[in-house]
């Protein structure tokens, strides 16, 4: 009998639907209520919350691990031709939707490496990969996705360009594959977008244009200029060609890495991860997938809660590339039916796991790329090894690096930035620099003041920032300092 609820004819007269799991012959559920369970969301109180929290899709079959059969409908164009569509529930894309992206992007995107990671394997005891899509072409596994859904236009709709919005990756995603399907491409860009995406932007053919404050500004700018001109919107996320080219990133890791029990990603709008559990649960329904989001831009654990996509009302994070306000319809749908959990982290975790790639990995990512890794250094995932986080994209202004590393420096208790108020006496500054040295940390900068009105006649102050060995060794280091007598007016809490 069809479902009640979705209306899917193809279900048998099983227990339950077997597309959207209400229980056949229970009353239709609501459109725009939650017809999956909501997953564990790592939010207080949550039935689901629990590091080791496990999703209500796990030990039941879902839409794509029905079989490729299960693939069929696609209700994608629709929804690129509008912007937010109603909420209801929509057809999840399938596995032969990913496939057949796959066989599009053969030729056109690198099958990325997977590496071991030695600190996280050690960290987490069982192996851990990382999946480097910051060496995917432009940078980041954007390209797939636009690649798919610009490669699938018609003639006429090439003829009439397209555009997208973006902070950056997905702006270099569809400049190149613009470029090598042969059609133009202008994206708009947040105005404070780094400058490298946007050179690189221009680099691949785009025409770039600056409009609004935030990723959302610039899709209103971006939307009002595709219609103004015909040309055809890239949606960054939310369109079923978009997730199904992202999902390739899922098939390459179960090939590269056949025994991973859990793969972790960041998320933003949403697309990455979608494309991934559709792929990842349908050939392995009990591969875990978690989503990361940054703690100060988290639209999903709201939004899952919620049982619809909710605007956060501000949101900012270093990053930008999953600085994105609201989950997508579509993305929403796939996470809330396949993804088991999403987590967040903060700035600080973020600047760490950028450190520890930097460092120990040898891997240049971006800060968006990176909190799957802070998600497993910051211990708030419980996963089960082997472990494959995405390494999603390796975009990250010179600049931004410089601060980064100084942050996460910092973080890790390992860049100490100390004040120091002493007697004006010669001398003086030559002693406070002795005993630093004594402790073995080493000065890298020093700001001598005199003319401060806080000081007293007599008194200097000194500001130094200092490398130290981590935590222990910066406490020590001020307590020393303390104990010799000057006075520390502004140093972290020991
Ligand atoms: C490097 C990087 N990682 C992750 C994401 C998140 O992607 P999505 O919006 O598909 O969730 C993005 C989005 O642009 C990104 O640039």
């Amino acid at each position: 009998m069809p479902c009640r609820t979705c209306g899917d004819p193809t279900c048998p007269s099983w227990n339950e639907c077997q597309r959207c799991h209400t229980p056949l012959g229970s009353p239709a559920v609501t459109p725009g209520l939650p017809t999956y369970p909501v997953h564990n969301i790592g939010l207080p109180g949550h039935p689901g919350l629990g590091r080791a929290g496990h999703g209500g899709a796990r030990g039941r079959p879902h839409p794509a691990a029905a079989g490729d059969h299960a693939d069929s409908g696609r209700c994608g164009d629709g929804v690129a031709a509008g912007w937010w569509h109603d909420r209801g529930m929509t057809e999840l894309v399938g596995l032969a939707d990913v496939r057949a992206a796959r066989e599009l992007l053969a030729g056109v995107t690198r099958t990325t490496p997977l590496e071991p990671s030695r600190p996280l394997s050690a960290a987490l005891g069982g192996p851990v990969w990382l999946k480097c899509e910051n060496v995917q072409r432009a940078g980041s596994y954007k390209v797939r996705g636009a690649y798919v859904r610009i490669s699938r236009l018609s003639a006429d709709e090439r003829a009439s360009g397209v555009v997208a919005a973006s902070a950056g990756n997905h702006a270099q995603g569809v400049a190149l594959a613009a470029g090598l399907v042969g059609t133009h491409a202008t994206v708009f860009m947040p105005v404070n977008a780094p400058l490298p995406k946007v050179a690189a932007t221009k680099g691949y053919g785009a025409q770039v244009e600056l409009a609004g404050n935030t990723v959302d500004e610039s899709l209103v700018a971006a939307q009002a200029y595709a219609e103004r001109t015909g040309a055809v919107l890239i949606h960054p996320f939310d369109h079923r060609d978009v997730i199904a080219g992202q999902g390739t990133v899922a098939l390459e890791i179960l090939e590269q890495c056949p025994e991973v029990r859990t793969i972790v990603t960041g998320v933003g709008g949403g697309g990455l991860i979608s494309g991934i559990a559709v792929a990842a649960k349908a050939l392995r329904p009990d591969l875990r997938v978690v989503g990361v989001q940054a703690a100060s831009a988290a639209a999903f654990p709201l939004s899952l809660r919620a049982g619809a996509p909710v605007r956060l009302p501000a949101f900012s994070t270093i990053a930008d590339g999953i600085a994105v306000g609201r989950p997508g319809e579509i993305t929403f749908d796939h996470v809330r039916a396949l993804v088991d959990e999403i987590v967040t982290v903060s700035e600080e975790d973020i600047s760490r796991a950028l450190l520890m790639l930097l460092e120990r990995g040898k891997q240049v990512v971006e800060p968006a790329g990176a909190v799957g890794v802070a998600a497993l250094l910051a211990g708030v995932v419980e996963v089960a090894t082997p472990v494959v986080a995405v390494l999603s994209g390796g975009n990250i202004d010179p600049l931004l690096m410089m601060r980064v590393i100084e942050h996460g420096l910092a973080a890790a208790g390992r860049y100490l930035r100390v004040t120091v108020r002493c007697p004006d006496r010669p001398g003086q500054l030559a002693a406070l620099l002795a005993e630093i040295a004594e402790h073995r940390a080493n000065v890298v900068d020093v700001e001598h003041q005199r003319a401060n009105p806080h000081l007293r006649l007599g008194e200097v102050e000194v500001a130094l920032s200092v490398e130290t060995r981590g935590v222990e060794h910066s406490d020590t280091l001020i307590s020393a300092l303390r104990a010799s007598g000057y006075q520390v007016v502004f140093a972290p809490e020991a």
